[in-house]
């Protein structure tokens, strides 16, 4: 089965569940600055199962398009991809566990067909310090409709020290079964929802495991081993809490969000934990093949080159065709990264010049139909990979040139070569390693890693400029606001106090609305000094840039904002945006975000804060407008 027909055959049966279809949104988050990319299919529906009602009604469901940038490194074995579509299904405060875990099984089981008695089951074990208990509910339904097939299906607490025995449905903790967007409970900022989960994996077949290997043979293989054997394929997420000051609470609405990777169900369906071998990836994989020397499976490293090929031009792909060309800059960087790697790659396997774009092409004819704005963007998709690819082929001439000239002037390359091969002429480290490594030598890393660190400095110094992109409406008025709703966080940590954390941001040109967490109502005299701040400093004209931070420059430099693992995504550098006198250094606001922002507060006008309401328990939303 296609992952095609899996993605008509799980958005039909949803449908048949009284569930509205809805499409996928941007890899780019609309209306939130506060990261780079949609990693989850949950991230666009954040407000809505904070309590906004969604326009489709309370039951959706969808393919979401996900990117996760952190995941670049990690390509090249049978299950890491960057790109991937997550389908998902959604109850916003209407049906819970006793509708979700039989349809759920009911698809899986009957209409793709897996055999249950392959599924395994986790649910959370319960946690008496968050005082939430261990979830029964879904033992006793996993038990009763595995029974409804003829399995009788045993639970078991300890499996990670234990061993599965016979067990089929198994108790994890929160490191295993809680989700939320910051992982872990005690990682949750107040007003954040989460929940416990139950997870689905299938079982690929003892052999296929690499459990005697030694990383793993001194421990008892269970579903979570990640020995090979099991591949998580679906998550029900019973998002029913939400984080307050006095730990957590249950949501307004008690809310489902199903997660399930779509390429991981299609593997499971044809029982072969090589992601690379779904028949989505069969064009590619051809072309690949023959525009090279190579071919797949012939060894682990020439293998881990298609697998990197295959994925990152994909990813290129779809990230063209949501707007983000190639560039050095934010979101466009990783397209970058990823076509650059792609082509780094294919030189191992000897690829022909002009390759991506035909890989490209292929991705395009393979997804179109269900994404028809690639058929849209064909052509510059095709353009931007190949001017890419031009580009980069001659940065890698001209430095396989430099490096012979170092390496017959010394007889070595040292780690100060290797750091003006990349800083001079862009030419990656790890080619410079694998051409010394050719002569017999190794590149002193530590050496370069003191000079890139010293030169980042400096760049960083150089680096208050102009941000353009980020937000889904980019006319003047929207960043108008985008800058006031900084100067707005801040007013309100101010008169309110350090409690005071954003909790959504919704910008249009005509107001902000912006909720963050506080218990009571605000006083008029409360509101009329955030009105009375936020207008002194709009009058003071103060600039506005931006600084690339680490996380801990960042933290220790007071920024406010939402910090988020994928901040790493900038190989651990964020963007930090800084309101106030930049000659002596003195700022209003400093605030984590991407992004687009005025130059000077002075274009702002007269800030008006025109209501102020509760959303949930312990959220509270303004409305306000510049006049
Ligand atoms: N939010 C959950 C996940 O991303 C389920 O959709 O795994």
């Amino acid at each position: 089965m296609t992952i095609h027909e899996i993605r008509d055959k799980y958005l039909a049966f949803f449908e048949s569940k009284g569930h509205s279809i809805v499409a996928s949104s941007s890899l780019i988050p609309t209306n939130d600055p506060t990261t780079l990319f949609t990693g989850s299919g949950m991230q666009p529906m954040v407000p809505f199962l904070l309590g906004e009602p969604h326009p489709e009604g309370k039951r959706i469901t969808d393919s979401q398009k996900c990117f996760r940038a952190q995941d670049i490194e990690e390509v090249g074995d049978n299950r890491h991809t960057t790109f991937f579509e997550m389908l998902g299904n959604w109850s916003l405060g209407d049906y819970f566990k006793k509708e979700q875990i039989p349809w759920i099984f009911e698809f899986l089981t009957k209409e793709i067909g897996l055999d249950p008695k392959n599924l395994y089951i986790t649910v959370f074990r319960g946690n008496h310090e968050l005082g939430i208990d261990r979830d029964v509910e879904s033992v006793e339904l996993w038990k009763s409709v595995y029974k409804s097939v003829g399995i009788d299906a045993k639970d078991l607490d300890f499996s990670e020290r234990d061993g599965m025995q016979d067990g089929r449905i198994f108790y994890y903790d929160e490191t295993k079964n809680w989700w939320s967007r910051h992982g872990l409970p005690a990682n949750m900022p107040v007003g954040e929802p989460g929940g416990p989960d139950s997870e689905m994996f299938w079982d690929f077949g003892k052999e296929l495991g690499l459990h005697e290997r030694s990383v793993f043979k001194n421990n008892p293989c269970h579903v979570n081993c990640d020995c090979g054997r099991f591949l998580e394929i679906a998550n029900n997420v019973f998002m029913e809490y939400i984080k307050t000051e006095d730990g957590f609470k249950p949501l307004p609405n008690k809310n489902v969000d199903f997660g399930g990777g779509l390429s991981r169900i299609a593997a499971a369906a044809q029982n072969d934990p090589d992601l690379f071998n779904l028949p989505s990836f069969k064009g590619v994989k051809e072309r690949v093949q023959a525009s090279s020397n190579g071919t797949y499976g012939e060894s682990e490293e020439l293998t881990a080159s298609f697998r990197v090929i295959m994925d990152h031009l994909c990813a290129a792909t779809f990230l063209i065709a949501d707007g983000v060309v190639p560039s050095n800059k934010d979101q466009g960087y990783f397209t970058r990264r990823l076509i650059r790697r792609a082509i780094r790659f294919g030189r191992r396997l000897n690829m022909e010049q002009g390759f991506s774009s035909e890989i490209a092409s292929v991705v395009i004819d393979e997804f179109k139909s269900a994404y028809p704005s690639l058929e849209e963007s064909r052509d510059q998709i095709i353009n931007e990979l190949s001017q890419e690819e031009e580009k980069f082929s001659k940065t890698l001439q001209k430095g396989e040139r430099e490096f012979e000239k170092m390496f017959s002037n010394s007889g070595a390359i040292t780690g100060n070569d290797a750091f003006i091969l990349y800083s001079t002429y862009g030419f990656p480290l790890e080619l410079t390693e694998e051409m010394a490594k050719e002569k017999g030598q190794d590149v002193d890393r530590e050496v370069f890693t003191k000079e890139f660190e010293q030169h980042q400095e400096l760049s960083r110094a150089g680096s208050s400029q102009k941000f353009t992109g980020g937000l889904a409406d980019h006319s003047e008025e929207t960043v108008r606001l985008h800058t006031t709703t900084h100067m707005l966080h801040q007013a309100l940590k101010t008169v309110l106090g350090d409690h005071v954390v954003q909790r959504g941001s919704n910008i249009t040109p005509k107001r902000l609305r912006f909720d963050f967490t506080h218990k009571e109502k605000m006083t008029d005299e409360e509101r009329g000094e955030v009105e009375k701040i936020i207008n002194e400093q709009i009058q003071l004209g103060l600039s506005v840039h931006y600084e690339i931070l680490s996380l801990e420059e960042a933290k220790s430099r007071g920024a406010i904002g939402l910090f988020e693992d994928k901040y790493s995504e900038l190989g651990g550098e964020i963007k930090v945006y800084f309101i106030g006198d930049e000659v002596a250094g003195i700022y209003f606001s400093k605030e984590v975000c991407g992004g687009p922002h005025v130059e000077n507060t002075a274009s702002l006008g007269v800030f008006k804060l025109k209501k102020e309401t509760s959303v949930a328990a312990g959220i509270r939303r303004i409305k306000a407008v510049l006049e």
